[in-house]
């Protein structure tokens, strides 16, 4: 059984409140929370936008949201009772200095509690809205902002948000959300490394022939053409979450569990990523937009054809695939293969750590096919595989077989899987940091997301494309065979030789 501790009494104010992320993740999470009683009643839970609505259209819109998003399809009515009564709602233009900031502060709670504004926006009313806050007396000791990615599109305007957020807000009270590193299995990257002794021995380029990440979507536009053909992969994804990922498989042991401590070993690995030049970005990256095709036996339309009408020659790519190196003593000459997409053929991320092979071997040059590896995956199926050889049982010859020791978490813990949100916005209430981006993290992630973004700006070759319901276009695949290397999808992993 899994254990909650429950938080102490705070407000939460989501700005965006009648969002769609408000709707799909935010107030879910805190009913589950609520449900665990990790919530204590008292709380308040404030949404807060621009339209007009009244408290119980509110306490409706976020029935709909909890509806169906458990074990049960239904919210029981005494628990949705007493949830519901730590609701309200505040229309609000909290850009303007006009606006309902009276009713809004008597919403509030004055006793010293953790004070949460959730900035559930689009990244450039960031700044706008931390000024009101602080301008309206809204930022005390105990008050906690957080900023939803994209932190800006490049590192620029990143760096105008950071600054704008900053020269209200202390870096202490600044929760910059990556949602991946809220996931359990992102969380276990960290035990797995740092709480057994097998890995690190072997963790660095002694031994590591090479990473691969992968974060397949088998999702497309959902309602987001006009953010998302803005961002595009390289943004939405790469950015943050792959690169967070790649952090936490790369970096040092952290000396502790502090928020600084691993912060400051996840901006050394971002510091020492290569930049690009042009032509690295043409050698090293394939970008590509999905065409029509078959996903789930249906037939799904192709990007463009999602978008509205003055958009059809949009270059944005769904699916980026980049080779790195992280120039520091560890890892230098390890190739880091990321790749990311929508409208892949399935949902599936995960992490492989690839072994050399074995310097002498004293069996059969072909025996045992590919090297031992290791698959962290993170969703779906979360678990570990670490693949060993093995002989095959049976007299006449020594067969070796590779075959995978699998830690399922499905099968080891009975339990509701959290949703990252849930176990993200318990942390903001207990003022825990580590699991946030610091400033300078989001800054140095930019830098190296810069130098593609320029090389790419350059190239104007036609994009390429593949086909929904695949593994993306494929030069995907050539640029690993370039490397005598191939992706190591878990289906079909033993029969690499
Ligand atoms: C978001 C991106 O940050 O992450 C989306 O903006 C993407 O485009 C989503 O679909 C993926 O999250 P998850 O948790 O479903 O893997």
């Amino acid at each position: 059984m899994a254990e909650f501790i429950p938080v102490d009494l705070f407000d939460i104010v989501i700005f965006g409140g009648t969002g769609d992320l408000s709707q799909r993740k935010l107030i879910p999470a805190l009913w589950h929370r609520y449900q665990d009683d990790q919530i204590p009643e008292g709380s308040r839970i404030i949404g807060a936008a621009r339209s007009e609505m009244d408290r119980d259209e509110f306490i409706a819109f976020a029935y709909d949201a909890c509806k169906g998003s458990g074990e049960d399809e239904v919210p029981d009515p005494t628990a949705w009772k007493a949830f519901a009564s730590m609701l309200e709602y505040i229309a609000i233009d909290a850009t303007s200095a006009d606006s309902n900031w009276d009713d809004l502060k008597k919403n509030l709670t004055d006793d010293g509690r953790p004070r949460v504004f959730y900035l559930a926006t689009a990244p450039r009313l960031y700044v706008p809205m931390c000024e009101q806050l602080g301008a309206n007396g809204l930022n005390t000791p105990t008050t906690r902002v957080v900023l939803e990615k994209p932190i800006g599109r490049n590192l620029e305007t990143a760096q105008d948000i950071n600054r704008g957020v900053g020269a209200i807000f202390e870096e202490h009270q600044i929760y910059r959300i990556d949602h991946y590193l809220g996931k359990e299995t992102v969380q276990n990257l960290l035990v797995l490394r740092f709480a057994n002794v097998l890995f690190e021995p072997l963790w660095s380029r002694n031994t590591v022939d090479h990473v691969q990440i992968t974060v397949a979507e088998s999702v497309g536009l959902e309602d987001r053409a006009d953010y998302y053909d803005n961002s595009g992969a390289l943004r939405d994804m790469v950015q943050n979450h792959l690169l967070q990922l790649l952090c936490l498989t790369a970096m040092e042991p952290p000396n502790s569990l502090d928020a600084d401590d691993v912060r400051t070993e996840k901006i050394k690995v971002l510091k020492a990523l290569r930049r690009f030049t042009p032509a690295t970005a043409a050698s090293d990256t394939v970008r590509a937009q999905y065409n029509e095709g078959v996903l789930g036996g249906k037939v799904v339309k192709g990007y463009v054809d999602e978008l509205p009408e003055e958009k059809k020659s949009s270059r944005t790519e769904t699916f980026v695939a980049i080779k790195t190196y992280i120039d520091n003593w560890r890892w230098q000459g390890v190739p880091f293969y990321l790749r990311t997409g929508k409208r892949m053929k399935d949902r599936r991320s995960e992490i492989v750590i690839r072994f050399k092979r074995i310097p002498h071997s004293i069996f059969d040059s072909n025996a045992g096919g590919s090297p031992n590896k290791l698959v962290v995956r993170l969703q779906p199926n979360e678990g570990v595989n670490l693949y060993m050889k093995v002989k095959e049982p049976g007299p006449g010859g020594l067969r070796i077989k590779s075959l995978p020791l699998n830690l399922s978490w499905a099968e080891s813990f009975v339990l509701r899987y959290p949703d990252a949100y849930e176990r993200l916005l318990m942390d903001v209430v207990r003022g825990n940091l580590a699991l946030f981006m610091q400033r300078e993290e989001v800054e140095k992630a930019w830098e190296w997301v810069d130098t593609l973004l320029a090389a790419w700006s350059e190239d104007d070759s036609p994009l390429e494309s593949y086909p929904a319901g695949t593994d993306g276009p494929t030069n995907s695949a050539v640029m690993l065979a370039k490397d005598k290397r191939r992706w190591l999808d878990e289906a079909g992993s033993t029969s690499m030789k």
